[in-house]
């Protein structure tokens, strides 16, 4: 019998014929509930932009959701890839990461810088499963000797970063300083009076909610932080 030195070295690479047949399970597992997760991802982003107050806050979810729809088209070659149809299966997380971005919207103002905080939130959790996720499906690919899949699955990964990267920075830019002025939540219930960087839209004190200089939007490859830390 092999000792557990060996066995352990064999788990990890997926050398012996039972582990690999185990692994290739829960890749293939794995790989659907991301499929799942991204599904749903471009739904919710969609409902989060029509949530949300500011022009940039909306803008980062928009173009998110449309990176989000070449992650499915990317996810459907990765299935291509190992011979296996693409399919889904119901991922929990997702599910509840979803309804908690649904309850921050319940709760918080229409109009509001607070929602605006507190999409973000939700958005960097979204992320951060997904970052959890395809790390672990990368890793997989590599050891079951999947090469295109693991440099597919390290694309979206990637995009999941930067994502997260830009959500920390659109917050830091001015969310969180202007929600914590808010006086409560500022009541707009309607579009008109929707925070905007609309050159005929100003707040009420005369300013906008808006810094473009310091804004990329996230989804975008101009990556100009490297922290993950974040003042929410
Ligand atoms: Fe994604």
């Amino acid at each position: 019998m092999a000792s557990l030195g060996d066995q352990i070295a064999n788990f990890f690479s997926g050398s012996d014929d039972d582990t690999r047949e185990g692994l290739h399970g829960l890749f293939i597992d794995e790989l659907k509930g991301i499929y799942y997760a991204e599904k749903q991802a471009v739904d919710a982003l969609g409902e989060q932009a029509d949530a949300s107050t500011t022009d940039e806050v909306r803008n980062a979810f928009l173009t998110h959701q449309e990176e989000t729809r070449g992650q499915v088209a990317r996810l459907e070659q990765v299935f291509q890839s190992i011979g296996v149809d693409a399919d889904d299966k119901t991922c929990a997380a997702i599910d509840g990461l979803v309804d908690d971005a649904q309850t921050v919207v319940s709760n918080t103002e229409s109009g509001s810088l607070t929602r605006d905080a507190g999409l973000i939130i939700a958005g960097q959790k979204i992320e951060h499963h997904e970052i959890a996720a395809y790390g672990s499906a990368v890793t997989l690919a590599k050891v079951l000797g999947y090469s295109e899949a693991a440099q597919l699955l390290h694309q979206t990964l990637e995009e999941e970063k930067n994502t997260d990267k830009k959500l920390t920075q659109l917050a830091e830019s001015f969310i969180n300083q202007r929600a914590a002025l808010e006086d409560g939540n500022t009541p707009s219930d309607s579009d008109e009076n929707r925070y905007s960087t609309d050159t005929n839209t100003v707040n009420p004190d005369g300013s906008r909610y808006s810094d473009s200089s310091t804004i990329t939007g996230y989804g975008s490859s101009n990556d100009t932080i490297s922290g993950g830390s974040r003042t929410l």
